[in-house]
């Protein structure tokens, strides 16, 4: 037999294995065509003992280039068919960590806790203790240890809400942070370092600048050799800390449990004291008060008055929330209560 015949079988078996090859959509369909070829290609070999010697050479040539062709087209579809494959499967695992679950909402602190906060935060870095005491306190803290003898003009300046228990006006919701300043002088020995800021109430109508319930701040410094001047150094670094680059102002004035007393302001630090809505165009801000701790103080609290000196001061917190985020009125920073606001801050 001439070579012919299985040359031409040979190319017709190559047309229609890359054929097959194309027409494969996996690679299970791929390795059915490759194994159908291969038979082919076997046949075709068994058959070139029946060609004539001088031809088989041939015959041999072109069978080697027709499974040359056949694998290269094999190989090729098997690597675009892995590579679909692969891109499938990972688009099934696919997790998408960028979708969005359900939303909660996260709260804040109240602006008066976190002035609160802020606050303690200051004293703490200059080494005070924080203290707390009673809401609901006796007229001898409150009061009478705080040199306000029963029947003193100084009292009728605190609105007081007395609660109905024991003898009549002697149990009272406390009127200032103050009386904490005795409980910690009768429990422990001084040098004293402390704030004690607290819930304090008076009997006030609540409108814009009053309201039955607020928050003071009380500062009880008790020590050998304190004077004035570590009262307005002290008063002066807190300041800064709170306000930035501020003043502080003392104008003497009258409190029973210091002397000398002073009103304590602060320059405002809206308008560096040219004068602003905020400041009523005074250029500065009243907070509270302050002075020495008052020899009938320390006699109160048994402390000789010769041993130990010591300042203090106090005032109010909410004030400063305000100013910060100029909200006019106290009502809709105590009160209110709408979250839709209090939100912002
Ligand atoms: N307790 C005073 C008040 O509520 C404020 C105050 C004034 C506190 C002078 C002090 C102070 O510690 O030294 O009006």
């Amino acid at each position: 037999m001439s070579a012919r015949p299985l040359i031409d079988r040979s190319s017709d078996a190559v047309g229609t294995a890359l054929r097959a090859i194309a027409d494969a959509t996996d690679l299970d369909a791929l390795r059915a065509a490759e194994r159908r070829i291969d038979d082919e290609f076997a046949a075709i070999k068994r058959e070139i003992k029946s060609v004539d010697a001088a031809d088989r050479s041939a015959v041999g040539q072109a069978l080697g280039t027709a499974q040359a062709q056949a694998r290269a087209a094999a190989d090729a579809r098997r690597g675009e068919l892995e590579a679909t494959a692969g891109a499938a499967r990972l688009a099934g695992e696919r997790l998408d960590l960028t979708a969005v679950g359900a939303e909660y909402r996260r709260g804040h602190l109240h602006p008066v806790t976190q002035v609160w906060r802020e606050l303690e935060d200051i004293f703490c870095g200059l080494g005070y203790e924080v203290h707390g005491g009673p809401e609901v306190e006796d007229d001898w803290h409150n009061f009478e240890a705080l040199n306000f003898p029963p029947g003193h003009p100084a009292r009728a300046m605190q609105d007081t809400l007395y609660v109905n228990l024991g003898e009549p006006e002697q149990v009272l919701l406390r009127t200032h942070t103050s009386p904490v300043q005795i409980r910690l002088m009768e429990s422990q020995p001084p040098p004293i370092y402390a704030v004690m800021p607290g819930r304090t109430f008076r009997r006030d109508t609540p409108d814009a600048r009053h309201s039955p319930v607020f928050h003071q701040i009380e500062c009880l410094v008790v020590d050998r050799g304190i004077t004035m001047g570590d009262l307005m150094g002290t008063i002066e670094v807190f300041f800064r800390a709170l306000f930035g680059d501020v003043e502080a102002r003392f104008l003497p004035s009258f409190f029973p449990f210091t002397e000398p007393s002073a009103e304590l302001g602060v320059s405002c630090p809206f308008c560096s004291r040219s004068g602003c809505r905020t400041c009523s165009h005074t250029g500065w801000i009243e907070l509270g008060g302050c002075g020495m701790v008052d020899p009938n103080v320390f006699a109160a609290v048994g402390l000789d008055a010769e041993e130990w000196s010591g300042f203090a001061f106090g005032f109010g917190i909410d004030r400063i929330p305000l100013l910060r985020n100029e909200i006019d009125s106290l009502q809709t920073l105590l009160w209110d209560n709408d979250v839709r606001f209090l939100r912002q801050f």
